[in-house]
This record gives structure tokens, C-alpha cells and sequence, in this order.
């Protein structure tokens, strides 16, 4: 497999019909619990309330993934699920696909994004903390194996 160059062009795109394969290898690689199914992804590419973003490299190189979704009623976007693929982490994926989120939510006037994440997540906390999330909360035993989950929030108004 070719590395991902340091450098490389991050792009980031709604998913499509045609990524389901890739979207659904790299939940099933990343995450133990709480995963979306192949049937589930189908659907929020299908949905007005959710949008599936996809990261690659020089146009085709599939390297992550990130799921927003919308409610009626609710200026707040919530950042559901974010995963780069292994071998390009820490290159900057993450960072796009948050980015592409917060433009998204933007262009649907949300004035704020937020999300949770497992406690024990130390890589993924302090890449929010960086981009100016702030912690508004907890929810105990959240996920399926009773893990706590800490609340982010960013305002999205005037950044
Ligand atoms: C959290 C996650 C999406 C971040 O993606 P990423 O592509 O590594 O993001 P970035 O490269 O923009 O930033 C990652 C940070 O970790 C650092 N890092 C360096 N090497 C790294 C590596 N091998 N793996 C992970 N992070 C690394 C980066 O320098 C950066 O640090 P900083 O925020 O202090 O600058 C990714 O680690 C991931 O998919 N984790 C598994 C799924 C997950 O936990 N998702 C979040 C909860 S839903």
C-alpha cells in the first residue's frame, strides 16, 4: 500500500452510494461498540437530518469519515461519529473532516456543533480541545460497555 504522504491534499466530500464498502470496513475496523451498520449508513446518505462527509487524498483515496447530524427545531449540529483510517492519523484527516462539519452546520445557520466522546479517548479530546472545543458536560455509562461520555461544544457564530 502506498504511505499517505505528510503532506497530502486532504479532501473532504459527501459520501456516497459508492463509498458504503469503505465506510463500513473502516467502522467495523475503528470502533469495538455503538457501530452504524451498512444499512444505517445507507440511510443517512439518503437523509436530509444527516450528512456523511468523506476525506481522501488526490480525489480517490478513501482516509476517513465523519457523520453530522441535524434536527428540526434545533440550531445545534451534533459531530456523531469521526474516525480517520489508521495509517493516515495524525496527518491532518481528523482536522478536515471537523472543519468540513463546522462549515456544513454553518451553512445550515446551526450555531453550535456538538459531540461526545468515551472518557478514556485521550487522542480524540485533546484534537477537539485544539479546535476550540469545550467541554459542557458528561453522560455516565453512555456507551455500550458503561463507559462515561464527555460533552464538547463549539460555537460556530462568529468563528
Ligand atoms: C480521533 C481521530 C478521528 C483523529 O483523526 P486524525 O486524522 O488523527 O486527526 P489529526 O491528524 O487532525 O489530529 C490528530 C492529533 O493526534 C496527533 N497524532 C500524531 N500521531 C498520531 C497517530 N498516529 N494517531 C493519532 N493521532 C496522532 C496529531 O498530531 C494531532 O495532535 P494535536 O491535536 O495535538 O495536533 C482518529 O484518531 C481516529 O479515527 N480515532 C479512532 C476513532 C475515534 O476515536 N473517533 C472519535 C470518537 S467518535
Amino acid at each position: 500500500m502506498t504511505p499517505t504522504p505528510a503532506t497530502a491534499a486532504v479532501r473532504v466530500r459527501r459520501a456516497e452510494l459508492s463509498d458504503l464498502d469503505d465506510l463500513v470496513a473502516l467502522e467495523d475496523a475503528t470502533f469495538d461498540s455503538d457501530r452504524l451498520s451498512r444499512a444505517q449508513y445507507r440511510r443517512h446518505l439518503d437523509s436530509d437530518s444527516a450528512l456523511v462527509l468523506v476525506a481522501s487524498a488526490n480525489h480517490r483515496r478513501f482516509l476517513g469519515t465523519a457523520v453530522v447530524f441535524f434536527r428540526k427545531g434545533t440550531q445545534v449540529a451534533r459531530l456523531y461519529s469521526i474516525a480517520s483510517k489508521p495509517e493516515a492519523r495524525g496527518k491532518g484527516v481528523g482536522s478536515a473532516l471537523i472543519e468540513a462539519a463546522e462549515d456544513a452546520a454553518r451553512a445550515r445557520h446551526c450555531h453550535a456543533l456538538r459531540l461526545e466522546v468515551r472518557t478514556d479517548n485521550d487522542n480524540a479530546i485533546r484534537l477537539y480541545q485544539r479546535l476550540g472545543y469545550r467541554e459542557i458536560g458528561r453522560y455516565e455509562r453512555y456507551y455500550q460497555d458503561g463507559m462515561a461520555a464527555l460533552r464538547f461544544e463549539r460555537m460556530l457564530v462568529g468563528t
